[in-house]
């Protein structure tokens, strides 16, 4: 359990920076990093600067810790993650929410930039994860289980809590935000899909997909936080429309979004 002392380091490290430990992270996914601009009263931990910790390589991602007040609520934002197709083990991956869960958060928001899959779904919307499909990629959780921090074999039944999705969509509702939901389909990456994988994925039920978030959810469910999940749809996936993908559009629809989706998690932070 080498990897255990070294969490232990980094939550040590974390907490000697700031004075209010937050109980509540948001992880930022490409494109949408620039929520952790509006922190207040910010301390920022380069991940270079945290023992142990890994440092981040994915365009559109800065890799530092974010710890301040969003509108006066306290919380942890990470900007900038890391994805197992960066080639990092998934203990590597993650490593943060392991930490999270030492300094004490109980709660996290998982953001990222997902294809759309549902063809009812256009790039700009944003999509409230119901569930996920993890089934083409490796579980975090393999290898020795840290008993500390949950079961050998966690219930998955209700990964992204079927309550806080109810209260979201009111919140939702009352600012006038149309917010989707449906289910995220994980992929390794990074190669985008083929339009036979995405047909594929439709039928199994998928709505977006993404390179991200299952890691992090699965471990943060084993360690008993709890656990939201939006997706923000920059574009089709293969196959949808007759054009080929664009790395680029990530980050400009990221661009378009940015208002709704931070006005979406400081009302989920206020309630
Ligand atoms: Cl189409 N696929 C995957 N795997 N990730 C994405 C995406 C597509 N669009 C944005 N992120």
């Amino acid at each position: 359990m080498k990897d255990l002392e070294n969490i232990k380091k980094a939550a040590e490290y974390i907490k000697s920076k700031v004075d209010v430990m937050p109980t509540r992270a948001i992880i930022l996914g490409s494109g949408l990093g620039e929520l952790a601009e509006d922190v207040k009263n910010p301390v920022y931990l380069n991940y270079a600067d945290i023992p142990a910790f890994p440092t981040s390589t994915a365009p559109g991602h800065k890799g530092r810790l974010v710890i301040g007040e969003l509108e006066g609520e306290n919380v942890l934002l990470m900007q900038g993650r890391f994805h197992f197709y960066e080639g990092y083990d998934m203990d590597v991956v993650v490593f943060p929410v392991r930490t999270m869960k030492m300094l004490g958060i109980t709660d996290l928001i998982v953001t990222n930039a997902a294809g759309g899959v549902n063809t009812t779904f256009a790039p700009g919307d944003l999509m409230l994860i119901s569930d996920h499909l993890s089934m083409f990629c490796t579980n975090p959780l393999i290898g020795p289980n840290y008993k500390d921090f949950g079961p050998r074999f966690n219930d998955m039944s209700d990964p992204y809590s079927k309550e806080s999705r109810k209260k979201v969509h009111e919140i939702a509702k009352k600012s006038g935000l149309t917010l989707k939901e449906g289910i995220y389909a994980y992929m390794t990456g990074p190669s985008y899909e083929t339009p036979g994988e995405i047909k594929a994925l439709r039928t199994l039920g998928a709505d977006a997909v993404g390179m991200s978030t299952v890691p992090e959810t699965t471990v943060a469910v084993h360690a008993g936080i709890r656990v939201l999940g939006i997706s923000c749809i920059t574009n089709m996936a293969a196959g949808i429309l007759d054009q080929p993908l664009d790395g680029d559009e990530v980050i400009e629809t990221g661009q378009m979004v940015k208002e709704k989706f931070s006005k979406l998690i400081i009302d989920i932070l206020k309630s």
